[in-house]
């Protein structure tokens, strides 16, 4: 089977063409970052707009680097929720009117499913059940996948998602959008023992998180920081330092509770924040424990259509698909309404 996965959830256009047999054959990801950056944030308008222009030249291109003829392909897979309503109703209405148009199925996909089983894309054989981290910038989650579609909640923020935390304190630290890279970039200069700041919720019991009360730490810090005129370039990269380092260090020690509480044997991180190289590294020491560690390479981590195209894939290869050509889309869905896969 050869699916065409569609992603237009927020900021990236994002599309794939995979195959059941062959994997991934193709996909070409079109990032808005130059359109937004100047606004410091997603504006919602401009998104749509951006994936009215961009999805079709997109889709040529990805279709021709596969070797698949649109008249070849078996199911186009879009994402449906949850995300940017004006985004998604782009993607999805561009997605239904091409597969009715090709005359095959389409099937709507959750834009979380999409990053929970991107590690399967490299790592077929993970064993179930296993805990997953959802980490982006919309999102923060601790989940425990005993099937596809069977997913139990384990632990959210309460807050900022972890994405989000790094994107408002790289805003205060003037580093510019998106945070995330930015302040992994200036940490590899830092000092993370500088600052000792928290590590939010570890004192208590369970899985959420809290990382809204980071930030206010990170922005006390560099007021005190200006005030003495010691906010420097190496002030600045210091705290970026110690900020993720208390963030990694939150997250970590919550996946190793998540993994004790459930008895799995298998952790997977994805999400934007799960291409961080630190969390990468510090996820892997849990390997000592005799936990397998799995994680989508970098280009996967962050929105793409090749983690649509595969969750569609999984769910189309089961029989699964839309039941009408109506357009409904799903800005908030949570991941428990989904249907198991048997
Ligand atoms: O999954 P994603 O591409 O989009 C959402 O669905 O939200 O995640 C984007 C988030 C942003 O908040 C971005 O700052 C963060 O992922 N991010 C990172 C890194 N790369 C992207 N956070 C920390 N370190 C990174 N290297
Ligand atoms: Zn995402």
């Amino acid at each position: 089977m050869r699916v065409l996965g569609i992603e237009t959830s927020c900021d990236e256009t994002g599309i794939a063409v995979y195959s059941s047999e062959e994997g991934l054959l193709a996909h070409r990801v079109h990032s808005q970052i130059d359109v937004h950056a100047i606004y410091g944030g997603v504006v919602p308008e401009l998104a749509s707009r951006d994936h009215v222009r961009y999805l079709r030249p997109l889709v040529d291109e990805t279709i021709e680097a596969s070797g698949v003829s649109l008249a070849e392909l078996d199911a186009v897979a879009y994402t449906t929720g949850p995300g940017l309503l004006g985004a998604l109703l782009v993607g999805s209405t561009f997605a239904k009117t091409l597969a009715f148009s090709i005359n095959c199925p389409a099937l709507g996909v959750h834009h979380m499913e999409g990053h929970l089983l991107a590690p399967l894309m490299e790592n077929p054989d993970l064993p179930l059940p296993f805990v997953a981290l959802l980490v982006s910038g919309g999102h923060s989650q601790l989940v425990l996948v005993r099937a596809i579609g069977d997913y139990v909640l384990l632990g959210t923020t309460l807050d900022d998602a972890a994405g989000e935390a790094f994107d408002k304190t790289a805003k205060l630290l003037e580093l510019g959008y998106p945070g995330g890279p930015r302040i992994a970039a200036l940490a590899d200069l830092g000092d993370p023992k500088r600052f000792a700041f928290a590590r939010p919720m570890t004192d208590r019991p369970g899985c959420d998180f809290s990382f809204s009360g980071l930030k206010t730490q990170v922005l006390m810090e560099a007021r005190h920081l200006f005030k003495s005129g010691n906010l420097d370039e190496q002030g600045k990269a210091d705290l970026a330092a110690s900020f993720q380092q208390a963030v990694v260090d939150t997250l970590v020690l919550k996946c190793q509770r998540a993994l004790e509480r459930t008895d799995a044997k298998a952790l997977v991180i994805s999400g934007g924040v799960s291409s961080n190289q630190l969390l990468r590294a510090s996820v892997k020491s849990l390997e000592l424990d005799g936990v397998q560690v799995a994680y989508p390479a970098p280009e996967f981590c962050t929105d793409n259509g090749a983690m649509i195209a595969f969750a569609g894939l999984t769910r189309l290869s089961h029989g699964q698909k839309d039941a009408s050509l109506a357009i409904t889309i799903r800005p908030r869905w949570p991941l428990s309404e989904l249907p198991r896969v048997s």
